[in-house]
């Protein structure tokens, strides 16, 4: 079988881990991301979600277990550097990273840092912004850009490091509903071209764009996987959810609601489209 882009195997965390005031984040976590894949990571506050995230791009070492990324563990300092470019991490705030006054100078600041040569370095730039929609916006200061336009910045100064996998922690949490939906059809777009996508959100509605959604639960311990599966299995499991702290996608929710009143033909819908198409289904049968 290929080795996945990445795997992690009884990863456990806990902050200040060598003092007696220890604060466990993750316990026991074994997972494979193949290449390619759209995975989606959700959990309430405290679940361990930044924490895993952190840990897939050697960010954070584990304090038990292992993670590996294209075969390399994350423990082997001389590999560190291909594997935080290999996995690229978007963080929330993109105002908080903006670093330079000009558009494709904020976007070569990465290749720069890894040494890429000037000609491969235009080169990524131009990429980077062409797949963010940005190239003719790259002679601007980042800072008068919109949100939605600062967020796509902000990945595509990840993307001019030419990773295999781009790791978002809640990228979309301070976005406006327009800003978000460009980013969330930008990660469909780049998945599409092939990337692989890890999205922490705590959105419920964007777990519906994924192959494959992971649940994390925090407890005693540190954060566990407490459920795993595609967008439709895991959405199908709702008081399992609401146990834990998340609650179902308005489409969701509103089909569940529909069919515990009867309205059968609306079970299982999980998008807003699938829902009206049930809906619109359901009244032509009446
Ligand atoms: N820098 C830190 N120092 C100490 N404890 C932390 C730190 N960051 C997170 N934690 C703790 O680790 C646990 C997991 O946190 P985190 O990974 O941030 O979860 P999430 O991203 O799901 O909110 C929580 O109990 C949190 O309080
Ligand atoms: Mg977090």
């Amino acid at each position: 079988m290929d080795e996945p882009l990445i795997r992690t195997a009884h990863l456990s965390y806990h902050y200040d881990a060598d003092t007696d005031r220890a604060i466990p984040a993750l316990h026991d976590i074994s997972l494979a991301i193949p290449r390619g894949e759209y995975l989606a990571i959700v959990g309430r506050n405290g679940s361990g979600k930044s924490t895993l995230a952190r840990c897939l791009n050697g960010l954070l070492l584990p304090t038990a277990g292992d993670v590996w990324v294209e075969g390399a563990n994350t423990r082997d300092a001389a590999a560190l550097l291909g594997i935080r470019a290999t996995v690229g991490m978007v963080f929330q705030n993109p105002d908080n990273q903006i670093i330079s006054t000009v558009v494709e100078e904020e976007v070569a600041f990465g290749p720069e840092n890894l040494g890429v040569p000037r000609e491969a370095l235009h080169q990524r730039v131009d990429d980077a912004l062409q797949s963010v929609g940005l190239s003719a916006l790259r002679h601007r200061d980042p800072h008068t850009l919109s949100a939605g336009q600062k967020a796509r910045l902000a990945i595509a100064g990840v993307l001019a490091m030419r990773p295999a996998c781009l790791v978002l922690d809640e990228s979309t949490a301070m976005l406006d509903p327009q800003a978000r939906h460009e980013v969330l059809r930008l990660l469909r777009d780049l998945h599409a071209g092939g990337l692989t996508v890890v999205a922490i959100t705590h959105f419920m509605d964007e777990v519906v764009a994924a192959d494959r959604v992971i649940v994390l639960e925090a407890t005693d311990r540190g954060g566990r996987i407490a459920l795993e599966g595609t967008p439709r299995d895991v959405l199908a499991q709702a008081e399992t959810l609401e146990a834990l702290g998340l609650a179902l996608p308005p489409a969701a929710a509103i089909a569940r609601g529909l069919a515990a009143r009867g309205v059968d033909a609306v079970a299982g819908a999980i998008t807003p489209e699938e829902l009206v198409r049930a809906i619109a289904a359901h009244v032509r049968a009446a």
